[in-house]
């Protein structure tokens, strides 16, 4: 990873996060998996400033070992999973516009550390990406096979939906900080398929547009006992079969 210094935010971007934060809590109260309010909460991650990095690495490490990493960029594959296998998650070092609430050219700090990191607060969860990321490292010379992983990651760790007892809630942290993408995943519009190992290996994606296929989990569990099963299907793949890489575009 090509760490960095956690950037210095202006006071135009202080407010840029304060309206990023309090635009979402109604999302936060009500279509959120509880983790991600409780992690929030606990790292100490509010309206009224961008976070403390230092203050909610302390707090991080001292639950699960995670760390949060300032990155130049989006970090490839190369770099990307062991980080995950090393308990590091990469923060994009800069904050979207004002100008434009809704878009980020790059995975920014409401991204990764408002929508990534209360995640990995949860123990289950941080022990889930750390695995993740060790069996995606052993396939960093075989694009084919790490696709199939970048699949998995894409369709639960970014855009999952999971049932509750209150009925379904977000999972994904590409959809915690979009309140479009909230209100979208769990309305009648986008085809919701049961989470199927086998059915996310192999499904595209697009990044660029709004993901009209997710997939829900029936409970947490059924996400961190899948590795080995999907490890399984990842060694096995037909070689005959095309796994496209992520359309751009
Ligand atoms: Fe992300």
């Amino acid at each position: 990873m090509k760490v960095q210094v956690y950037k210095t935010f202006t006071a135009e971007e202080e407010e840029t996060w304060k309206i990023l934060f309090t635009n979402l809590i109604e999302e936060r109260e009500n279509l959120i998996h509880p983790y991600f309010k409780i992690g929030l909460e606990a790292l100490g991650v509010s309206e009224a400033h961008t976070p403390d990095l230092a203050e909610v690495n302390q707090r991080l490490k001292a639950k699960t070992g995670w760390q949060g990493v300032p990155v130049e960029g989006l970090e490839e594959g190369d770099s990307f999973y062991p980080g995950l296998r090393d308990q590091k998650f990469p923060i994009g070092n800069f904050l979207r516009s004002k100008d434009d609430l809704a878009y980020t050219p790059a995975p920014d700090v409401f991204h990764d550390l408002y929508g990534h990191i209360p995640f990995l607060f949860e123990p289950k969860y941080a022990k889930f990406c750390q695995e993740y990321g060790a069996l995606a490292s052993k396939y960093l010379d075989d694009p084919k096979r790490l696709r199939m992983y970048e699949r998995l990651f894409w369709f639960t760790i970014e855009f999952g939906l999971i049932k509750t007892e209150e009925g379904p809630r977000i999972f994904g942290a590409g959809i915690v900080s979009s309140k479009s993408e909230c209100h979208y995943a769990l309305s009648d519009k986008p085809e919701i398929l049961p989470f199927s190992i086998e059915a996310l290996a192999y499904q595209e994606f697009d990044i660029d547009h709004i993901q009209e296929r997710l997939f829900i989990l029936e409970n947490e569990d059924q996400l961190y006992d899948c590795l080995a099963e999907f490890d399984e299907v990842v060694k096995n793949a037909d070689d005959s079969k095309e796994i496209p890489a992520i359309m751009k575009g």
